[in-house]
């Protein structure tokens, strides 16, 4: 008789290997970006999420690829925050509409993506392979979840998974790059799709990432964030396109919001 099956961890799976942040020293140490791992040791709140499902991550890159056509029948209503800082939420009777649905809203091979807190790559490397654009990008702050996204990426672009074909381990050597440092501190985004699992993240945080996404030539922002947290928390220009409904590997269910940067590139 036989006992209950060992699960074979998944090659992406989020485990912690390294419980002690190692420095990043081996060939596929990520790129060191400034402000990292001391500010992690001091956010408690990083640790402890459960992982959106990959079959979640498809659907949403997916919905994202089709964007103008799935969720533009309707013109979406224009940023509601006036400029001048006041958080009111478009009246039905006065809206004003965004721009016309623009083709760089859709992810498209062209696109370029980034996951602000990338953890252990997941979803960087799902873009890369699944979406397949041009460039995808993580920046994690925690050491050792960096280090181990990097692993992660020199062990599919090795050659010793014969499940990846050499067309797939090109795509991820080409484009797909993953970073230790703090996204507070990067700078503007120049990225046309902007991902974020930022149901932890801090207000600061918010508040510092919507300060350099307003700096920023975005055309679409993932988030778990409601329009009104960004709004409050400084974030303009941004309409709501649509909310799908993400499940996580332990079983929760949290909604990921499309925002459109409706400020023309
Ligand atoms: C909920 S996890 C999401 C991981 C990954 N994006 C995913 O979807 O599987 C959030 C990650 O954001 C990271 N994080 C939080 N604030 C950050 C910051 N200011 N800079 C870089 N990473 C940050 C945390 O360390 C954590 O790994």
């Amino acid at each position: 008789m036989s006992g209950p099956r060992k699960r074979r961890p998944s090659l992406l799976a989020v485990e912690d290997r390294s419980r002690n942040d190692s420095s990043a020293t081996s060939a596929s140490a990520p790129k060191v970006v400034k402000g990292s791992s001391e500010v992690a040791r001091c956010d408690p709140s990083s640790e402890g999420y459960g992982e959106m499902t990959e079959g979640s991550i498809e659907r949403l890159l997916t919905f994202l690829k089709t964007i103008t056509t799935k969720t533009l029948a309707v013109p979406l209503p224009k940023s509601a925050q006036p400029e001048d800082g006041l958080s009111v939420r478009a009246s039905p009777s006065g809206l004003s509409f965004a721009p016309e649905a623009d083709s760089s809203w859709n992810l498209t091979r062209s696109s370029s993506f980034i996951d602000i807190g990338s953890g252990y790559g997941k979803v960087v490397l799902h873009a890369k392979l699944s979406a397949r654009v041009r460039s995808a990008a993580g920046i994690e702050y925690v050491t050792s979840r960096a280090v181990m996204a990097s692993e992660t990426k020199e062990e599919l672009t090795s050659g010793q998974h014969s499940f990846l074909t050499h067309e797939a381990r090109t795509l991820l050597k080409t484009g797909c790059r993953l970073e230790l440092g703090d996204a507070t501190k990067y700078g503007k985004f120049n990225f046309s799709h902007v991902y974020m699992y930022d149901k932890v993240f801090s207000e600061r945080t918010i508040a510092l990432l919507a300060k350099q996404l307003n700096q920023s030539p975005y055309r679409v922002l993932v988030s778990y964030q409601r329009v009104e947290v960004w709004r409050r928390l400084g974030l303009r220009n941004i309409a709501e396109a649509a909310a799908l409904t993400m499940r996580t590997t332990g079983g929760q269910n949290f909604k990921a919001y499309i925002y459109i940067n409706t400020r023309s590139p």
